[in-house]
């Protein structure tokens, strides 16, 4: 019987480096041989794909938009739409799929093709050994639940006061949601030497990322991050980092 898979969201304030850790991650177990992984983008600004080197057609959101508003093809009803439209926006790439969630939707009930949709991701899921959740920034996603119960929660987040604060916030979120305090983990990221980790009082952080200019450099000669040379420092930590997830996941009963 497949393994369920294991899942981890990549949180934090914008701009703390979510979709590159989260590509990183991704790449990194694939390199360990954890094949296929699922990435999922819940960021309505989606960039996901472009940090993994891909192309998006279409997201989940403009999907579940169309299921409504559009005339079903003869033969279909909506349900069999929806999972046919689900398996189209799902981009198929060498050691991980993508699908991109999109924006979350307008006015109106969608309850029906909300439950169709996570019908489907539960189908995908039996597939992956690992799904990789980049969120959007802040705590929306954590608040309404809309990423489930992880089994590993990330904060990326900077060692500043209010990195900080952030971290306690949506700490406080995720464990009145029932989330474990060992599934909520710290990751410290562009971390410059000299400058030591502040004491996050909740334990260490799990990794700790040091700032990379080829990080910087992939960003500014818009080449996909995961395409960064595998010796480079970032990716070394993330390396390291997704093998104790693999760790955890082997533990998990
Ligand atoms: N370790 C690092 N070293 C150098 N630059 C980094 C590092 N991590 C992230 N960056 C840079 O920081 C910027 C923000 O990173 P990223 O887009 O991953 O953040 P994010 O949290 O996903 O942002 P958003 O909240 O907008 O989604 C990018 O320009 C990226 O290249
Ligand atoms: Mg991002």
């Amino acid at each position: 019987m497949p393994k369920k898979p294991f899942t981890i969201a990549v949180s934090g304030k914008g701009g703390t480096g979510k979709t590159t850790v989260s590509s990183l991650l991704i790449r990194s177990f694939i390199t360990l041989g954890e094949t296929p992984v699922l990435a999922v983008d819940a960021d309505p600004n989606a960039n996901l794909h472009e940090a993994l080197g891909i192309t998006v057609r279409e997201t989940m959101g403009s999907m579940r938009e169309e299921a409504f508003t559009r005339t079903i093809p003869p033969g279909m009803n909506r349900h069999d739409y929806v999972r046919y439209r689900f398996r189209q926006a799902l981009v198929e790439s060498e050691g991980f799929d993508l699908i991109a969630m999109g924006r979350p939707e307008g006015s109106g009930c969608y309850c029906f093709a909300n439950d169709l949709l996570s019908e489907c991701m539960g189908e995908l899921e039996r597939d992956y050994h690992f799904i990789v959740i980049d969120t959007e920034a802040g705590m929306e996603h954590i608040a309404r639940g809309t990423i489930g119960r992880p089994d590993l929660l990330l904060i990326v987040s900077d060692p500043g006061a209010r990195g900080l604060r952030t971290i306690a916030r949506i700490r406080e979120i995720a464990t009145q949601l029932g989330l474990e305090n060992e599934k909520i983990q710290i990751v410290f990221n562009r971390f410059r030497s000299g400058t030591a980790p502040v004491d996050i009082g909740a334990g260490h952080p799990i990794a700790v990322i040091p700032e990379d200019p080829a990080i910087e450099q992939a960003d500014l000669s818009a080449t996909p991050v995961s395409l960064v040379p595998p010796e480079s420092p970032a990716w070394v930590a993330v390396r390291e980092l997704a093998e104790r997830i693999r760790e955890m996941a082997q533990e998990r009963v």
